[in-house]
């Protein structure tokens, strides 16, 4: 029997705790499951801190307790109902047959389990082994509608983790409507914290926003059908000191690809209650007599040792226990990707040289991206018909593919499965397959609509047309797009009271058809993407262990979203891609040193036309793969640090190091150039104090060619190679930042331990 929950069954009161963190609950007077404490571990608990039975007026009281003092307006709670004296926004409404919404949820019973059960239809966390988690389940009933609600709480043992979820179960004799239900409730007391979000835009993705929390209420949502480029689902509470090192930080991350919503509210008390789950916008689920409803998953993360701390912990937890494909643990291939090379403009006989720079350069894969198929040859056509554009490729893709295996690299293939043009087969074939509104006009979006997922006929004749694709072995990898979002949001399969249904069963249909093509072919690689980063998220991780970080290519740009993006996800999920200059979304001319550095603190890739750089900008892309192949380990698989933020100034720094400190790399960057810049020192993190480490070349110097009257760009060098400096140097004192007449310079340096 596992330790990691104990119930006190004199006091009620539940603790879950591993090495570093303890979560408390207790079974309150009146049956109320009320919030103890979620934090740094304690290891035994006194029962002290039961919530002070204070008679706050016009916080109504709980039937049949005299007691004044217990109110479910201020008492914090582990999840509550609607319309029953508790003001505050609520986890969950339900509409009875009799049109009230009122319920009172008890505690009725409860129960603990070894490991973590998965949950129907959903990505969710895993343990490989019983032994490493342990599930209370705990059972509230409303006595009169008899709906029970499963709260679900698993605590692993090897990560400061939660993970949450809900099940709904109706067993009354009548339907019912769900209109809300989260996934999670934290009822926070005496806490003063500030957010910390990810928002951002297409090609401008999950920007670090830090906010302090006023009274009322505040959400972060999103009602675009995914999780979105515009509000990831995601949201951390830190104190007002809490840094990158030092503080506490809990993060909150939804296993979830649909519409999602974080809700704050401040109440009268200064109380904090955090919902998160299903955005209820919209949103409405019949619950008949004897079914029952599973919300989505959250990892609930806490560290006491800042924003990195909580990072290391998200990291950890979705790269072990929720990615399950083959790839988890192996360094992913060099690719490189014709989008931005030729965009729809290619045949088989453009591609092949292509092809064939990319083997002498050393990368390890080509993607064949979007225009392969139907009569696709810009951005209006062919989207549901997934068969060879034999124009393009006499041959079929399969003959291309061949040539590219007979080049000893792998051959990978876009597509967009949940999409559909007017302009198709599919859509001749089957108009009522594209969501929309009877009687009303879809509104377009890069001219192209979207699928209804929801209905098992659509997922099918998708999975059959990729199907008969993948049966042909020619495939390892593929990137899976979605470049609009939902809108006109209806179902021909479902009557009109249930069309709040839709959104959610499009999310759930989209899985189901993840799940059935991941399981059948294994030995692919898959890469998530929606117009770069729109669907990056702790669900997708669970289908696919990697996916496009963002459209915008630029270095500069990347270095905010690269940095927002490991608040959450592992480095090995983050794909970064090396492009031309000036770059296709900023304008912007970085040198390519800059772009290669940046790309390579991710999954490195090449998106440009090889064949077009000059023999001097070949050789160089030659040493960065090479460099890449010898430090890739590290960078996807080590401890990743963030040392400086690109958005606190002109400096960025970070850090990867090999979990046994042997090896560590360090990037640095400085935005813009000045005549009289002040110098900066780059502390570094993590390391061995009493090791000396040897800065080891990655690659040949380039050539510095001067500026105007100086000879060097450099106003004073980055660390030379070949120097030894202990640990505690590199950590304590730190390296001067190199001063370069340069805008747009960054540096990666590498160290290992001396033997
Ligand atoms: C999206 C992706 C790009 C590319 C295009 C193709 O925008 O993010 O990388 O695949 O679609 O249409």
């Amino acid at each position: 029997m596992s330790d990691l929950i104990r119930f006190d069954s004199e006091n009620k009161v539940f603790h879950l705790s591993n090495n570093n963190i303890s979560y408390l609950l207790s079974i309150d007077d009146g049956g109320l499951v009320s919030h103890l404490y979620f934090g740094k571990k304690v290891k035994r608990y006194h029962n002290h801190l039961s919530y002070p039975r204070i008679d706050r007026g016009f916080s109504g009281n709980v039937l049949d307790n005299l007691d004044r003092g217990l109110s479910k307006d201020t008492l914090p709670q582990e999840y509550s109902g609607s319309d029953s004296g508790d003001y505050r926004q609520t986890a969950l409404i339900i509409k009875h047959g009799d049109g009230s919404r009122s319920n009172a949820f008890v505690f009725k019973d409860y129960h603990i389990q070894d490991g973590k059960p998965g949950l129907s239809g959903l990505p969710a966390s895993f343990v490989q082994d019983k032994a490493e988690a342990q599930t209370l389940v705990i059972t509230l009933e409303d006595k009169v509608s008899q709906v029970e609600l499963d709260l679900l709480y698993s605590i692993f043992r090897d990560c400061d983790l939660v993970a949450r979820s809900v099940q709904v179960r109706n067993q009354g004799s009548q339907s019912i409507m769900l209109e809300k239900v989260v996934s999670l409730q934290l009822d926070f007391v005496a806490k003063d914290f500030e957010t910390i979000t990810l928002p951002g835009a297409h090609a401008n993705e999950r920007h670090m926003e830090r906010q302090s929390v006023g009274y009322g209420l505040q959400r972060f949502a999103s009602r675009r059908g995914t999780s979105s480029h515009q509000m990831n689902p995601f949201l951390a509470l830190v104190d007002k000191k809490t840094d990158e090192f030092v503080g506490d930080a809990y993060g909150f991350s939804l296993v979830y690809s649909g519409n999602h919503a974080f809700e704050l509210e401040k109440d009268q008390l200064a109380q904090l209650r955090l919902l998160v789950g299903i955005n209820h916008e919209n949103f409405e689920w019949e619950l008949g007599a004897g079914d029952a409803f599973q919300t989505p998953e959250v990892l609930m993360v806490y560290s006491n040792q800042g924003l990195n701390g909580m990072s290391q912990e998200f990291h950890k937890v979705i790269g072990q226990h929720l990615v399950r494909s083959q790839f988890k643990y192996q360094e992913r291939p060099i690719l490189v990707n014709n989008w931005e090379a030729t965009y729809f403009d290619f045949t088989e006989e453009k591609l092949r040289p292509i092809v064939d720079e990319a083997k002498q350069l050393g990368i390890e894969m080509f993607v064949l991206d979007d225009g392969w198929f139907g009569h696709r040859n810009n951005d209006q056509s062919s989207l549901g018909d997934w068969f060879i554009n034999h124009e393009k490729f006499p041959q079929g893709v399969k003959g291309f593919a061949d040539y590219v295996h007979q080049q000893g690299l792998k051959f990978g293939l876009w597509f967009e499965p949940e999409m559909i043009s007017m302009d198709s087969d599919l859509f001749r074939n089957h108009p009522d397959y594209l969501m929309q509104v009877p009687g009303r006009q879809p509104s377009p979006s890069r001219s192209q609509f979207v699928l209804d997922m929801g209905r098992q006929e659509v997922r099918d004749n998708i999975f059959n047309q990729v199907k008969d694709i993948l049966d042909q072995g020619y495939i390892d990898y593929i990137k899976w797009d979605m470049n609009r979002h939902l809108s006109d949001i209806y179902s021909l399969d479902l009557p009109a009271h249930r069309q709040g249904e839709t959104s959610h069963r499009y999310v759930l249909g989209v899985y189901d058809l993840l799940e059935r093509i991941t399981s059948a072919y294994p030995q692919i690689l898959f890469e998530g993407c929606s117009g770069g980063g729109g669907r990056f998220d702790a669900g997708w991780a669970y289908y696919m262990p990697q996916s496009w970080a963002s459209d915008n290519t630029d270095a500069i740009s990347r270095l905010t979203i690269q940095y927002g993006t490991s608040l959450v996800y592992p480095i090995s999920m983050m794909t970064s891609h090396v492009s031309a200059v000036p770059n296709h979304q900023t304008g912007r001319i970085t040198p390519l040193d800059t772009r290669a550095h940046v790309a390579m603190s991710g999954v490195l890739g090449y998106e440009l036309d090889l064949t077009s750089m000059s023999d001097e900008e070949k050789e160089a892309v030659r040493e960065e793969v090479e460099a890449y192949k010898a430090i890739r380990p590290l960078v996807q698989y080590g401890k990743f640090y963030r040392l400086k933020s690109p958005s606190d100034g002109n400096a960025t720094a970070w850090q990867f190091v090999s979990e046994d400190k042997t090896e560590t790399l360090l990037f640095t960057a400085q935005t813009l150039a000045g005549a009289q810049p002040l110098l900066t020192i780059t502390k570094m993190v993590g390391l061995n104090p009493d090791a000396d480490y040897e800065h080891v070349a990655l690659f040949k110097e380039g050539e510095d060619q001067g500026v105007g009257y100086f000879t060097s760009i450099y106003a004073s060098r980055p660390l030379e190679v070949g120097a030894v400096l202990s640990g505690d140097e590199l950590m304590n004192m730190g390296i001067y930042d190199p001063v370069v007449r340069r805008d747009f310079v960054t540096h990666l340096y590498y160290f290992k331990m001396k033997k």
